[in-house]
């Protein structure tokens, strides 16, 4: 009987197809995710007991809200490492990139570029979660004239984007990558994201999958999500470029 209530404790290493978490902000204090060293290693050991073997850390880079630099970033990283060796960590951090939000200040971004990739190829970039901001796409769409391979994170967050809009269709055909947050699955976002994820999967247009881990309640979720039987079928059924970071 004490087997069964410790069950859902025990994570399931369903994940483990993906090989590489690509989204996760678990630099300490350089965000809104994790608060100190301690949170960012239990937070690994969760990424490592639900399957991954690898993990790209991607702070915000968000003006005015987060006004990271690049420089700054990279050697937290290190320090990140270092603990993370110190502690025995079994799972490997295997670069750092960057979650770009597109806002106003992004323009200067793209003129000034001073990127941090995910696995040394692709642009993260986010839209505001509230609002549409007016020339977005254009911006998108200037980075890939420059040359840029952009990741669209969390598709499935914008309210104000549908599955069935000509929106996010545009981008997709535009070859935009789309990397949806697993947690979206599990209606940890909202019905209407868990339904977007699913669809979005359906049509084929999701190449990543990112946990968007930012503290130990994100952590525990994922835990609790390697007991959801669909979530454990769709790792099954789709196949994820996050393999090949
Ligand atoms: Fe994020």
């Amino acid at each position: 009987m004490l087997n069964f209530f410790k069950k859902k404790d025990v994570a399931n290493p369903i994940f483990a197809p993906l090989g590489t978490d690509m989204h996760c902000h678990l630099i300490p204090k350089v965000d809104d995710g994790s608060k100190c060293m301690e949170e960012s290693i239990e937070c690994l050991q969760t990424l490592k007991a639900v399957g991954y073997n690898k993990v790209i850390i991607t702070p915000h880079f968000q003006y005015p809200r987060f006004p990271n630099d690049e420089d700054d970033i990279k050697n937290r990283f290190e320090e990140l490492k270092h603990c993370a060796a110190n502690e025995g960590l079994q799972i490997e951090l295997a670069g750092i990139g960057g979650e770009y939000r597109i806002d106003t200040a992004f323009k200067a971004r793209l003129d000034n570029p001073r990127f941090l990739k995910v696995g040394g190829k692709y642009v993260l970039v986010e839209f505001s979660l509230h609002q549409q901001m007016m020339g977005s796409d254009e911006l998108i769409f200037d980075m890939q004239m420059k040359g840029y391979e952009v990741i669209l994170a969390h598709p499935e967050r914008y309210p104000y984007m549908n599955v069935n809009g000509m929106r996010l269709e545009q981008l997709k055909n535009q070859g935009v990558f789309f990397q949806i947050n697993s947690l979206s699955l599990g209606g940890f976002y909202g019905d209407e994201a868990k339904h977007r994820a699913f669809e979005m999967l359906e049509r084929g247009w999701v190449e990543f999958m990112g946990t968007d881990t930012h503290n130990t309640m994100y952590a525990q979720a994922l835990r609790d999500l390697t007991h959801n039987r669909k979530v454990e079928k769709i790792m099954e059924k789709y196949q994820f470029l996050n393999n090949t970071l």
